[in-house]
């Protein structure tokens, strides 16, 4: 085996792991700010909100766009969000069937 050889397959090794792991960090790093939480209740682990049906009254209207200033309620703000990324995102309206 030649002196360059001895040299190259090293030198490529390292090539392939530090490049492997500097697009799977930057990888990593490139989703989280696709979070589609960017405000709400950061320092929870998970953001759940229960509600007891009895407590919903006739109607209720619940964001999903996650920009609401009222979250989990629906301020609207989802418009604003559709205007400018083009998404399509709407409120989740729960109410009573009128009998
Ligand atoms: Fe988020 Fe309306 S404000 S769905």
């Amino acid at each position: 085996m030649s002196a360059h050889l001895l040299v190259a397959v090293p030198v490529a090794l390292v090539a392939g792991v530090g490049g492997f792991l500097v697009s799977h960090y930057l990888q990593k790093r490139c989703c989280k700010k696709d979070q589609v939480n960017r405000a709400i209740n950061k320092d929870s682990p998970k953001v759940v909100h229960s509600f007891d049906m009895e407590d919903i009254g006739s109607k209720a209207v619940y964001c999903r766009c996650w920009k609401s200033k009222k979250f989990p309620y629906c301020d609207g703000a989802h418009a604003k969000h559709n205007e400018e990324t083009g998404d399509n995102v709407g409120p989740l309206i729960i109410k009573k069937k009128e009998s």
